[in-house]
């Protein structure tokens, strides 16, 4: 692997100054965070996962602080033995149209399992939160686990079921998503054309899990699409995520690990004739951030208080915003990392990481300091796609 390693590190390189890339920020929001106890905080507001101010706030703060995009992963395989966030949590496209509302520039994010949801539906929110948002709109598509099937009329499907299914949600997604040319829609109250109807197109897709004609009753992006992302870790994923979406989420539990992931995928990407330029990686981290070591120790220490029982592994990005700001950087240039998202278990460790990491990373020249773009795909350095008629 160490090979691997060096040899992406001088394609990167290569990457960043060619195209004067930067890396990206996203603020993964997640209620009351990724654990049991972090809700019983006392700055943390315990119902943080169904309230709509306190999201609308994070989003405020990552919009003001620059960050490129917000996400939200999703479950939902729920019980009772679930993290407190999965247990009371809102649907993603549903919250996402109200943040919409309350910022201008920040992109969008929600997920949707491929196992649990029809193509159709998904596309339609999705396009119709672009729409909302003026271009702004991304899903990460997943299979999830099987066990959420229950839920969804789906029992009867298992584990070898849903990278087939996926395949195809995200054909028909695509397909859906390019219903429409670009100027189909004169709209002329004049000649009394509202639509050219060559420029309307079906699919008519027959699978083995989904059959959908088409077509979709939303015109096209202005990003020419939402920015779709998979996310997983296996070998199968890597060969889906290098065929069909824009950028990929990847775990993060060391360096190495992600690094090793990265490097699957950017080598894919260019057996396929692909630009790794041209795709998001993306992996998260729960930072704990001070002003020193030992307020970043002191923060933890308040959470790890809240657990009688269970034992919180401290943060991988943990420490004084100096600290951190090199940790990023160090992944960020090894090639881990296209995009880091940040999720907190913290009550304010997105606000900490906005107010005492970012400054750092602009002043090294690593993070932008003000957006380029209105939509999306414009400030994540990606390709506006052609139409493409199925
Ligand atoms: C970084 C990352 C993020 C994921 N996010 C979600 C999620 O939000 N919701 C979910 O149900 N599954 C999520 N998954 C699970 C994947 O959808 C997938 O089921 C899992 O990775 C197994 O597939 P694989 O073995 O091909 O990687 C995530 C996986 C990874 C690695």
């Amino acid at each position: 692997m160490h090979s691997k390693i060096l040899l992406f590190n001088s394609i990167n390189k290569i990457g960043i100054m060619s195209q004067n890339r930067t890396l990206k920020l996203s603020a993964g929001i997640a209620g009351t965070g990724w654990n049991y106890t972090s809700w019983m905080h006392k700055d943390m507001p315990a119902d943080a996962g169904e309230n709509v101010d306190f999201y609308v706030e994070q989003a405020q703060i990552a919009e003001a602080a620059k960050f490129e995009t917000l996400f939200l992963f999703d479950v939902s395989h729920v019980g009772a033995g679930n993290i407190p966030h999965y247990l009371s949590m809102f649907d993603g496209a549903t919250i996402m149209s109200a943040i919409a509302m309350k910022t201008s520039k920040i992109g969008l994010s929600f997920t949707a399992s491929s196992s649990y949801t029809d193509p159709y539906n998904i596309a339609r929110q999705v396009l119709s939160l672009d729409k909302i948002s003026k271009g702004r709109a991304s899903l990460n598509a997943i299979t999830s686990n099987p066990g959420g099937m229950v839920n969804f009329s789906r029992g009867h499907l298992g584990k070898s079921d849903q990278y087939p299914m996926h395949r195809e949600f995200l054909d028909i997604l695509l397909g859906l998503w390019d219903t429409y040319e670009d100027d189909a829609f004169p709209r002329n109250k004049e000649t009394g054309v509202f639509l050219k109807p060559d420029k309307m197109h079906t699919i008519n897709y027959r699978g083995a899990y989904f059959s959908v004609d088409g077509p979709l009753n939303i015109s096209r992006s202005v990003q020419g699409r939402p920015v779709l992302y998979t996310a997983g870790s296996s070998t199968t994923f890597v060969d889906i995520a290098t065929s069909y979406t824009d950028g990929a989420f990847i775990a993060g539990p060391s360096l190495e690990h992600a690094l090793y992931t990265a490097t699957a995928l950017r080598n894919k990407l260019i057996e396929k004739n692909r630009s790794p330029e041209n795709f998001v990686i993306a992996t998260s981290q729960n930072a704990i951030v001070g002003k020193t070591d030992a307020e970043a120790q002191q923060k933890y220490m308040e959470l790890v208080s809240l657990d009688r029982y269970r034992a919180m592994p401290a943060p991988l990005f943990f420490g004084s915003a100096e600290r951190v700001a090199n940790q990023v950087q160090q992944w960020y240039e090894a090639g881990a990392m296209d995009m880091l998202v940040v999720t907190q278990d913290y009550p304010t460790g997105l606000a900490d990481f906005a107010e005492l990491v970012v400054p750092i990373l602009q002043d090294r020249g690593i993070f932008h300091r003000e957006y380029k773009a209105d939509t999306l795909r414009e400030n994540l350095d990606l390709k506006k796609p052609l139409f493409r008629k199925i």
